[in-house]
């Protein structure tokens, strides 16, 4: 499978940081290597601009969110098809921090990812246990519990996203064995060939040891997407094609 590495800028970013973008186009020497994808997926406001200025060049843009539905009366959302004829490929759905500050539940997470689908976006679909649940020993199961509500039916590419909550943003990793552990048996559960990646506080220094775990097919970035001299040394610390 081809690695995929995709940078979630968040709440992050202006028209300025395209310079972001071309600072680790440099740092590819031209073009983003063709064994591996890469993936930035900006605020909103960025997605069309940078999905024009970057259609040559191997970086592909997505979308952080979308609405289930394709258009209507939903003041502040975006829909999937607008994501796409803003040059989008890709859409992060069910982001822990969305299912936490906006109260996203499984069913609308498989709602916005058969959006995705339906607007020929890829969706990336996070999941991840609490620390409190991984302390309680629940991280299987509540994982197991938001793939069976979370996921699409379908035969199209979908990307999943091991986000445990605790280790977004804290500089806190799990273990390369419980890592291990939850991409076997996300891969047990979830149909042939789709690409499962790790996410929370991967780093230039961690990446090549995460990355190089069984079953994990590439990472989602945050804080260090955000510039080329960290997002750089993780998009190529990833095996090539495996
Ligand atoms: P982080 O965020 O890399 O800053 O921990 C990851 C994410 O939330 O996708």
């Amino acid at each position: 499978m081809k690695p995929l590495i995709a940078g979630n800028w968040k709440m992050n970013g202006l028209a300025s940081s395209i310079a972001e973008i071309h600072a680790l186009i440099d740092e590819f020497s031209g073009a983003a290597p063709d064994d591996r994808d890469v993936v930035i997926c900006p605020p909103a406001t960025l997605v069309a601009t940078f999905a024009a200025e970057f259609s040559d060049e191997a970086i592909q843009i997505g979308g952080q969110d979308c609405h289930p539905a394709q258009s209507g009366a939903h003041t502040g959302d975006i829909s999937a098809e607008m994501l796409a004829d803003a040059g989008a490929a890709f859409v992060i759905v069910g982001h822990s921090e969305r299912r936490a500050d906006h109260g996203e539940t499984d069913a609308t997470v498989r709602a916005k990812a058969d959006a995705a689908l339906r607007a020929g976006l890829t969706p990336i679909i996070c999941v991840g246990e609490t620390e409190e649940q991984r302390k309680a020993g629940q991280a299987l199961a509540v994982v197991g519990a938001q793939l069976a509500g979370s996921l699409p039916e379908t035969a199209d590419p979908f990307v999943v996203a091991y986000e445990p909550v605790w280790a977004i943003g804290t500089g806190l990793t799990p273990t390369t064995d419980d890592i291990a552990e939850m991409h076997d048996f996300i891969r047990a559960k979830t149909p042939a060939g789709m690409r499962i990646l790790y996410g929370g506080s991967v780093k230039p220094a961690n990446a090549a040891e995460i990355l190089a775990i069984d079953n994990v097919d590439g990472a989602l970035v945050g804080g260090a997407s955000l510039k080329a001299a960290d997002f750089h040394p993780i998009v190529m610390a990833a095996p090539g094609e495996r």
